[in-house]
């Protein structure tokens, strides 16, 4: 039970310390040769100001400033203890307290706020797979280790000059026991697209004691398989009979691919002309990004040449893609020239993009409201928008069903017709069986 009054002396100590005492800043975090200045305040005048930095005890005197410690504040009558530290010392790292005498009582007031003498961290290390090349889709992992910092380094991440922001895991801080020297660690995980090749890698750390930031980082190496940029046959349109003509295809891979072209029972592997030099393929081209110009020229595009099919055979470490080519004279149909619009419908040779469709739907839906308005309001006598007085005598379930069976029956031959997609049908059964005469 002797325990009870020493826990409530504790108790004590610890209100009288805190008691109506601000210090401020309550921490600092500042360089060698840097000044700080911290201030405590009490809501009564004093006589008396003692701060300890280190491991020595300053009593402040508001007239004298020559000192490497001076009082700052705007004087002990206004209840302020204050110090101006001009150089900031190593081995200052640690507590500054002020000591003040009490309003009442003996126990002076104490204050502490804790200065972080910043303390440079060593180099960043980037932990990283040591293969090489990964390829696309692969997970990817590293991890940035600063050691030995005060505090704590900030790190951050950088695909070439663009800040990573996504796959960035949270960062863990650790320290030797009995230091206060921080090692900050950080991973980052991230899915490797084509994109990524080339791209550096680089881990960025920060801190109040350097000067600028150090970074560590490695080169992405993404290999893909070739790739083909848009689906389906390709076709070069524009070529004029007795011109020369130049097939493109570009495509993406990486490494760079070999290709090559199949015209007929000839098999080109560039750079190689036919014997006659009527076809070359050429090298392929690299765009950059992995991007490349696979071309095959005819010195004079024939007839026969328009008529027949050109392949194209692209190969890698990682695998390979064939296309087929064809040629047309014809120029290039504006709807794949303009890409302003995706949903495009070619009706009886008319082109409707977007907005037109939506302006029809429109029309359409705004038709049949207005049919259905005028249905209902000749089979029931009354409007919808004439007020409720007009519901007295007629029951309303024998009013609003009359019309409804025939309705029915109409939807159920509809259905069939939608899949057509052709056109609306308004009950007439006989629709669908007309639309192979319009078409043959
Ligand atoms: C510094 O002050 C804090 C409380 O403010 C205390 O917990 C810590 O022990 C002190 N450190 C030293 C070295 O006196
Ligand atoms: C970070 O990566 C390292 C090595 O890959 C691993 O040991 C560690 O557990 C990872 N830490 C976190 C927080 O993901
Ligand atoms: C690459 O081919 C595309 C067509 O596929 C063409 O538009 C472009 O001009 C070509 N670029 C070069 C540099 O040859
Ligand atoms: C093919 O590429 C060449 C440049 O190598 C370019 O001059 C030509 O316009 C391209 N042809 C087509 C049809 O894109």
């Amino acid at each position: 039970m002797a325990a009870l009054p020493a826990l409530f002396g504790l108790l004590m100590a610890v209100v009288v310390t805190g008691q109506n005492l601000d210090i401020t800043p309550r921490e600092a975090v500042r360089r060698v040769g840097d000044d700080l200045t911290v201030l405590c305040k009490v809501p009564y005048p004093i006589d008396a100001c003692r701060m300890t930095v280190g491991t020595t005890s300053y009593r402040l005197i508001p007239n004298n400033q020559e000192e490497e410690i001076v009082y700052a504040g705007q004087g002990l009558q206004h209840g302020e203890c204050g110090a101006h530290i001009k150089h900031i010392k190593e081995e200052w790292n640690g507590n500054i307290s002020c000591t003040l005498p009490p309003q009442t009582g003996q126990i002076e007031v104490i204050g502490t706020m804790r200065l972080l003498v910043a303390k440079a961290p060593a180099n960043p290390q980037l932990i990283s797979p040591p293969q090489p090349a990964f390829r696309e889709g692969d997970g990817f992992m590293a991890q940035c280790i600063v050691p030995n910092g005060r505090p704590a380094a900030k790190i951050t991440w950088y695909l070439d000059e663009v800040q990573l922001l996504a796959g960035i895991h949270q960062p863990v801080i650790t320290s030797e026991p009995g230091s206060d020297l921080k090692t900050i660690s950080q991973n980052v995980s991230r899915t490797l697209a084509p994109e990524d090749n080339g791209q550096k890698l680089v881990c960025r750390a920060e801190h109040e004691a350097l000067d600028g930031p150090r970074e560590a980082a490695r080169q992405l190496v993404v290999h893909y398989p070739p790739k083909r940029l848009e689906s389906g046959p390709i076709t070069i349109f524009g070529l004029k009979l007795g011109g020369e003509g130049r097939l493109n295809v570009t495509i993406r891979a990486n490494p760079a691919p070999t290709t090559e072209w199949t015209v007929g029972d000839l098999v080109l592997i560039p750079p190689r002309s036919n014997e006659d030099g009527s076809i070359t393929a050429l090298e392929p081209l690299h765009l950059g990004g992995g991007f490349y110009n696979v071309t095959l020229v005819l010195a004079r595009v024939a007839k026969e040449d328009v008529e027949r099919t050109y392949y194209l055979r692209v190969t890698n470490d990682l695998g390979r893609e064939e296309f087929a080519v064809r040629l047309s004279t014809m120029d290039e149909p504006a709807a794949r020239k303009s890409k302003t619009s995706y949903l495009i419908i070619d009706v009886y040779g008319v082109e409707l993009e977007t907005g037109a469709i939506v302006g029809i739907v429109i029309a359409v839906l705004i038709l049949l409201i207005a049919i259905i308005l005028v249905v209902f309001a000749k089979a029931t006598g009354r409007w919808f928008f004439a007020g409720r007085s007009h519901r007295t005598d007629i029951p309303d379930g024998a009013d609003s069903e009359a019309p409804l069976p025939p309705h029915d029956d109409v939807k159920g031959s509809e259905n069939p017709s939608h899949d057509h997609g052709e056109y609306i049908s308004n009950g007439d059964t006989k629709h669908p069986e007309k639309k192979p005469d319009t078409a043959v």
